[in-house]
Parts: C-alpha cells; sequence; structure tokens
C-alpha cells in the first residue's frame, strides 16, 4: 500500500519551503512596521462560528466547508478563512475593553472543499490581518497601503488597488430589493444557484462563477449609485486617503466578495500583469460581525490572501533568486582522520555559521562536487594529517590559509564583505 497525500492538498518539499519562509518573513517585517500582531488561533472551530460569521448563503458555507462531528457529536469545522476565528477570539478574550485598535496578523493554513485545480487547494495558506475598533477610512487606506508595501517588499512592483462599496445595513436593503425588481423578468435564465441567491441574498449573485449569470448581470443596477450618504462619505475618504499616500486605485463597481459579513469598503489588490487571474488579495470592512459574533458593535477591516497564488506570480515574475539558498560552508574531508576531526570542526563552526558535511565516507572529488551542488559559499578543505585547514570561496576562487584560531573571524570578514 502506497500512501499519497489526500486530493487538493500537498506537500511542501525543500526545494520550494525556503521560498515559504521568505514570503513569511517579508510579510512579518511588513507588518511589524505597520503595527500588526501576530495571532495564532485553533484550526478547528465551532461550525455555527462560520455559519453565522460567513454567511448561510455564501458558497463556502453550503458547499465547502470541512465539518465534521467530535466523539461527543459536536459540530465542528476547520477554519476556511481567518476573520471569523480572529473575531471570536477578539470577542471571547475581551479584547475591545482597552479601547484601542486591535491590529492583528496571520499567516496559516486554510481549509475549503473545492474542485482543486491550478491555484485552487483543498488545504491552502493564507496570510492576513485584522484591524479591529475603528471606524475610520484611515484604516481601509492603511490596509490597502500595506498590501501594496508587502508585494512590493517581494518585488511585484506595478500593483493596482479595485475598490466598491458593499454598502451598509441602511442602504442594502433597498438595493437588495431593487436587484430582485431588475432581475426577476431574467431569473429563469440564471443557474440554480443564483436563483436560490435571489431568494436568500440577491448580491450573493455578483459573486457566481458561471459566465452566463455574469452576462444576465452586466446590466444590472450598481450599489455605488444605493449608497447612503455615510457609505458615499467613507468611500471618499478612502479614496482622498489612497490618493494622498500615492496608492494606485481605480473604482470597480462590479467588484464583488464571496462572504457575506462586508460593510462598506471592499477591495482587491491586482497586479494587472497576471491578466485574469491577477487578484493578489481582497478584504474589506466588516462593521457588522463583532456584534453578529456576540460582541459589542465594533468596526472593523481586514485582508487576506492566499499564499499559493502568491507564490507562483513570484515565480512567474522571476522574483525569487535561482537556488535555493546553500550553507554558509561545506567541509570537504580528504583522510579518514580528517572526516573524524571535522566532526568537532563542525560543532565548533555551526555555533556562528551554517556547516554541511559529507557523512557518506565520499571520495574527495565527490565532496567537492557536493558543495557546489548544495551551493555552498565556501568549502573548507580539511586534508588531515597535520595540513592546515584551506578555506576557498567557490563563486570567486578566493582562497585562505587563516589557521585554526582565527577561522572565524577571516570567515566573517569575509561575509561582511
Ligand atoms: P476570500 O476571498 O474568501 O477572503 O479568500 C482570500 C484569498 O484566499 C483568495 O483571494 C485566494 O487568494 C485565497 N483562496 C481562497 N480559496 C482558496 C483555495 N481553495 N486555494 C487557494 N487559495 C485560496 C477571505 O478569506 C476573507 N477572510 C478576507 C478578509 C480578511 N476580509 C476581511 N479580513
Amino acid at each position: 500500500m502506497k500512501y499519497k497525500a489526500p486530493r487538493g492538498t500537498r506537500d511542501i518539499l525543500p526545494a520550494d519551503s525556503w521560498k515559504w519562509e521568505y514570503v513569511e518573513e517579508v510579510f512579518r517585517e511588513t507588518a511589524e512596521r505597520f503595527g500588526y500582531k501576530e495571532i495564532r488561533f485553533p484550526v478547528f472551530e465551532e461550525t455555527e462560528l462560520f455559519a453565522r460569521g460567513i454567511g448561510d448563503a455564501t458558497d463556502i458555507v453550503r458547499k465547502e466547508m470541512y465539518t465534521f462531528s467530535d466523539r461527543k457529536g459536536r459540530s465542528l469545522t476547520l477554519r476556511p478563512e481567518g476573520t471569523a476565528s480572529v473575531v471570536r477570539s477578539f470577542v471571547e478574550h475581551n479584547m475591545g475593553r482597552s479601547a484601542r485598535v486591535t491590529k492583528l496578523r496571520y499567516f496559516c493554513p486554510m481549509f475549503r472543499y473545492e474542485r482543486p485545480q491550478a491555484g485552487r487547494y483543498r488545504q491552502f495558506w493564507q496570510w492576513g490581518m485584522e484591524a479591529i475598533g475603528s471606524l475610520s477610512p484611515a484604516i481601509d487606506a492603511e490596509i490597502i497601503l500595506f498590501s501594496v508595501r508587502f508585494f512590493e517588499g517581494l518585488g511585484l512592483k506595478g500593483t493596482e488597488a479595485r475598490i466598491n462599496s458593499a454598502g451598509c445595513p441602511s442602504c442594502t436593503p433597498a438595493y437588495n430589493d431593487l436587484l430582485r425588481k431588475e432581475l426577476e423578468p431574467k431569473l429563469e435564465r440564471f443557474c440554480d444557484d443564483c436563483r436560490e441567491r435571489y431568494a436568500r441574498n440577491p448580491r450573493r449573485m455578483f459573486d457566481c462563477k458561471n459566465d452566463n449569470c455574469q452576462t444576465l448581470l452586466s446590466d444590472a443596477p450598481s450599489i455605488l449609485d444605493a449608497l447612503c450618504d455615510d457609505c458615499r462619505d467613507h468611500l471618499a475618504k478612502v479614496e482622498a486617503h489612497l490618493a494622498a499616500i500615492s496608492v494606485p486605485y481605480v473604482i470597480d463597481s462590479g467588484l464583488a466578495r464571496g462572504l457575506d459579513y462586508y460593510t462598506k469598503t471592499i477591495f482587491e489588490i491586482h497586479y494587472t500583469k497576471l491578466g485574469a487571474q491577477s487578484a493578489l488579495c481582497g478584504g474589506g470592512r466588516y462593521d457588522e460581525l463583532i456584534k453578529e459574533l456576540g460582541g459589542n458593535s465594533t468596526p472593523a477591516c481586514g485582508v487576506s490572501a492566499g499564499v499559493e497564488r502568491l507564490i507562483s506570480a513570484l515565480e512567474e515574475e522571476g522574483a525569487f533568486r535561482d537556488t535555493a539558498p546553500g550553507p554558509d560552508i561545506y567541509l570537504v574531508a580528504g583522510s579518514d582522520e580528517a572526516a573524524e576531526s571535522n566532526v568537532t570542526l563542525a560543532a565548533r563552526l555551526r555555533e556562528k555559521f551554517s556547516v554541511e558535511m559529507d557523512y557518506q565516507g565520499r571520495s574527495f572529488n565527490k565532496q567537492v562536487q557536493e558543495a557546489g551542488r548544495v551551493n555552498a559559499r565556501f568549502v573548507i578543505v580539511n586534508k588531515g594529517e597535520g595540513e592546515p585547514l584551506k578555506l576557498r570561496e567557490i563563486s570567486t576562487g578566493w582562497e585562505a590559509s587563516p589557521g585554526e584560531g582565527k577561522l572565524e573571524d577571516v570567515i566573517r570578514d569575509r561575509m561582511k564583505g
């Protein structure tokens, strides 16, 4: 019997995992500069949290959740996204008592039972951040700017923010009525899912992946014409902030998000060079969710995105170095005695540097080849029998025999350049 990773999941092996570490490091550094602290939350939650939080009418809740009963018959679900869990934690730990804005970030796997295809998995990773406790449009602009800076830090320059408004409870009911009225004459021509969405939440129809439904929606009334003064004013202020911090953006009245909790600002950041699948992240404001999930009414805004898609975009753009980073030093042994003493030398050098060596009794030449293959910066040739150690930088051929006492200093000076 040979086992395989379950459908829609995959291993990230060392040939690629260094790219993941790099992306996570840039994410962490950028988020710290914007004041977002890490939160780690459970892989599963009570099913009800996601059903209420994300919305009963969404594809995620209707079709894509990994839901199971535990041994006591409780219904639990593997997290399909992070926002509902972050809000649950915010309410549970009474984080709102500080009257500050709570800024949280995460970088972790999510689970959705979707048909696997390029860039779509059943276990996928998201980076995300949530700012809870402010109504200010400055927060919306900050989160958009964060996303742009993060992508720039990874080498993706030339992104564009697409922005829309999802309205709020004082303007969406009238808009829903208007949509229903306008779409009713062609309702028969929509897919089964859309007909159900029509009844539950007609705005969800914009989220349909069916081309025919999208064509039928092309002349539907725009939410932008139905916004209340408060929502219109909020959007104008977000725009003004973005212009002031020089973030390129367009208003896209067709932009829809697949989750029900959004109010006011919704956005995606696109990397236009990627063509049709150009969205790098998406998010928005969710001022009603904290109350919906049992907390005090608290405004909030956030963003998240799939890491797999980001890494493919970076690969396509040649944003990664060509090869995985190698060790600082590879120890080559020229005799059995040298192989023995390399064990001690490696232990000593590993106090300061990353060090690799041979464990398989390979020939001298094979060891030298291996040093190149693993992309080591230096080799140290240890011939044994009292011969001095020879240090060589592989890429330049620079050599030195500093004597054991000075070895670390000479390597460090050379690395500083
Ligand atoms: P979402 O649009 O459902 O939003 O997901 C965010 C991103 O996760 C997508 O744009 C996509 O890159 C990635 N993603 C989703 N499903 C898959 C999949 N099956 N395979 C690979 N990647 C996938 C949210 O999840 C919200 N929590 C965003 C947010 C945060 N809004 C406010 N705060």
